[in-house]
């Protein structure tokens, strides 16, 4: 590039415990970039976005796509569910978006497999101590990746490569369900049925960090999409009830393939309040009848399971946790609407832990159970938020609410949102 100006790589992350609206903002910054890539994660993910009337879930296929021309990769971070990927990609093809050219997938993303979803429930199902997972094989899938013994999309284009593959992959996921008890007569079957799609998902794929840095290169501007977030990371999160991906920052530039000095901007998504879907710690957590009325007002059910996500007050301590971790440049502060009716409104600013008070977020030693928020109250607003599109418009307690929100993190707010749609959104 000769002298011009090089894009901007935006990495966007969840910074509580997923569905944060990581996907609403994805889809609101979308309109002024070329490239938008997944890095991590899989059919785990659902993103839901609405454009006019109509509401997407998109749970492998970035937030870009509903925006015509946009590029849209999943890189080699991703475990990429083959059978589901073309059922939500034709699916989009059958409500009339244009896919053509728009989609591609990195040659080395690791390919996901019914029996790694069906290895999945079955563990969860037969475990004591459940993670409450999403049941779509996400740990068994990068359990075979870190063990070294997974296929990846670019393995697609050798058909005999895959079927010596197969005879070793297949023999040891029916070991494995069968010791938990499983059918294991439809296994070769469903394996070799998703594998059939193999052809046309190799001919989608690229090298997508070539094409970011290209991108960058000649002045546009590329988003990089979290899935779950920093509190389902598998090391900085509230192991073991996590995923199994780094869902952080860090992960992104690692998930598609570029060094970490092309990553330009951090912006992280926190909800105005905290939620969570399956099992593990959430210390902010509401007393029963609130919980029950904020996921209501909320939607608080999972996009991809349907589960009701736990609710609870904003949490300081995790969201400065988030900062850290992400090396957050900006926040996206969502679904501020949601608390217009509170009287009052609480901040967790620290924790008490067997160990002592705390303004970090601490590892399991400290009991996760034991710990105690320290909390500040602030008055609500008790208006529609919905309306706003600058600071100024927003009730004066509900500026200071956000104002607060900033000072505990420690990171400027860049974006606010106050409903679903594409205009319900504030600058700052
Ligand atoms: P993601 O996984 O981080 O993309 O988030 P999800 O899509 O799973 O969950 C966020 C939910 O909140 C979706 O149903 C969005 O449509 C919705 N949402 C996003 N932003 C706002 C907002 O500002 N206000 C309200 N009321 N809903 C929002
Ligand atoms: P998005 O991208 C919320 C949670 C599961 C479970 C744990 C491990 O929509 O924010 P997994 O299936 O990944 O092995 O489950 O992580 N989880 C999510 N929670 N949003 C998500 O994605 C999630 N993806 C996984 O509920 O607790
Ligand atoms: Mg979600």
């Amino acid at each position: 590039m000769a002298g011009g100006r090089r894009g901007r790589c935006t990495v966007v992350v969840g910074c509580q415990w997923g569905d944060e609206g990581k996907g609403k903002i994805v889809d609101v910054l979308a309109a002024d970039v070329q490239v938008v890539a997944r890095y991590q994660g899989g059919a785990n993910a659902g993103h839901t976005v609405h454009v006019g009337d109509d509401e997407f879930v998109l749970h492998q296929i970035p937030s870009g796509i509903l925006h015509d021309g946009k590029r849209c990769l999943l890189g080699n971070g991703v475990v990429l569910d083959v059978v589901q990927f073309f059922e939500e990609h034709d699916a989009l093809v059958a409500r009339g978006l244009r896919m053509g050219g728009r989609v591609g997938v990195s040659g080395r993303a690791h390919v996901l497999l019914p029996y790694h979803r069906a290895l999945d429930r079955a563990r969860e199902a037969a475990a004591t101590a459940k993670i409450g997972t999403t049941g779509r094989g996400i740990g068994p899938a990068y359990e075979d990746k870190v063990g070294r013994r997974g296929l990846r999309v670019g393995d697609l284009a050798d058909a005999s490569g895959v079927e010596r593959w197969l005879a070793g992959a297949l023999t040891r996921a029916q070991d494995l369900l069968e010791a938990l008890g499983q059918d294991v007569s439809q296994v070769e079957r469903e394996t070799r049925e998703a594998l059939a799609l193999g052809a046309r998902l190799h001919g989608l794929s690229t090298e997508v960090g070539s094409e970011i840095l290209t991108a960058l290169s000649s002045g546009k501007d590329v988003l990089l999409e979290g899935a779950q977030g920093t509190l389902l990371d598998l090391d900085q999160g509230t192991y073991p009830f996590v995923t199994s991906s780094n869902t952080t920052a860090a992960g992104a530039p690692v998930g598609v393939g570029i060094g970490p000095t092309a990553i330009d901007d951090v912006l992280g998504v926190l909800k105005a309040y905290t939620t969570r879907v399956g099992e593990g710690p959430l210390p902010t957590a509401f007393p029963a009848e609130l919980d029950e009325q904020v996921r209501e007002w909320g939607g608080e059910y999972g996009a991809t399971t349907g589960r009701p996500r736990r609710c609870g007050w904003f949490d300081g301590v995790v969201a400065r946790h988030a900062a850290r971790v992400n090396g957050l440049t900006g926040l996206a502060i969502t679904k501020l609407d949601v608390l217009d009716q509170l009287p009052e409104i609480q901040i967790a600013v620290g924790y008490r832990t067997q160990g002592g008070q705390t303004e970090f977020f601490p590892d399991a030693a400290c009991g996760y159970d034991s710990i105690e928020p320290v909390y500040e109250t602030l008055p609500g607003w008790m208006t529609s938020t919905a309306e706003a599109r600058t600071l100024e418009d927003l009730p004066r307690n509900a500026r200071g609410y956000l104002s607060r929100l900033q000072d505990v993190v420690g990171v400027p707010i860049r974006m606010v949102s106050v409903g679903t749609r594409r205009s319900e959104i504030i600058r700052v």
